[in-house]
């Protein structure tokens, strides 16, 4: 994978590869996306590929990927990173696809900031129509409240590479929206650079996933609570469009 851990600017897209500099987890993950998938070939969407870095690691090993993000900026990086690959801004609730993918990747949550669930069924739908029928749908989702709750739930302090980052958490049992809070700041030729981010994600438990899935025009295959031989806990699925 291409060594990118740089961190400058003013945006989560800025630290992203910074906070995310995981080429073991990215390694494994794709071990576990080639087996789901069955083949390396065929069209695959990396739908909410942030900065690319799945991608990178799935075009090192001979898959052809499109990836498509909602933030510009993630995608300028991942260009800047040099992913080749076509690369869209654009909405998973509209993916302007049909049939066109034998795979389609939904990796690391970006389905759980659709905090309202008649959103979150529009996004699946289009997913589906983007597949081709048996084509597999492999998404992943952080496990914020098995990871966090309720031992940190207190203020963090971390620094990871070149960035400071003081990070909170709260949960709303009402609306199930876990809210997370980060502060960054880091050095930048001579300067501080400051900026905060917040995200705010629907946790929904794995039956849930299974349920729209389902109802969305997919056979749920797997459920998994992380990937294998990864100590990272996540909501992980593998979905057939039929
Ligand atoms: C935590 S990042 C994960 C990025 C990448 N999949 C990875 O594994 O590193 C979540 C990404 O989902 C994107 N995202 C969130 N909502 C989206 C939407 N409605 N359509 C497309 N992308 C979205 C965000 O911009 C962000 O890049």
């Amino acid at each position: 994978m291409t060594p990118r851990a740089r961190a400058v600017g003013r945006s989560f897209a800025d630290v992203y590869d910074a906070l995310y500099d995981n080429p073991i987890f990215i390694a494994r993950r794709t071990d576990f996306i080639l087996a789901a998938l069955g083949a390396s070939d065929g069209l695959l969407l990396d739908a909410g590929c942030g900065t690319g870095r799945q991608i990178d690691e799935l075009q090192a090993r001979g898959c052809e990927v499109i990836g498509l993000d909602l933030e510009r900026q993630m995608l300028t990086i991942a260009r800047r990173g040099g992913i080749a690959a076509p690369l869209i801004c654009g909405d998973l609730r509209r993916l302007p696809f049909r049939a066109a993918f034998t795979g389609a990747l939904c990796l690391e949550s970006p389905l759980a900031y659709l905090l309202d669930d008649d959103e979150f069924m529009v996004a699946l739908r289009s997913l589906r129509r983007a597949l081709v029928p048996q084509g597999r749908l492999i998404m992943d989702t952080y496990d914020y409240a098995g990871t966090f709750w309720p031992e940190s739930m207190g203020r963090m302090r971390a620094e990871i590479g070149p960035v400071r980052i003081v990070e909170s958490h709260s949960y709303d049992e009402q609306t199930r929206v876990w809210t997370m809070r980060q502060r960054f700041a880091m050095d930048d030729e001579g300067r501080t650079r400051r900026f905060q981010v917040t995200h705010a994600l629907k946790m929904r438990t794995p039956n849930e996933y299974a349920a729209a899935l389902e109802q969305s025009g997919f056979e749920v295959r797997e459920m998994l609570d992380g990937y294998p031989n990864l100590p990272e806990k996540r909501i992980v699925v593998v979905a057939v469009a039929r």
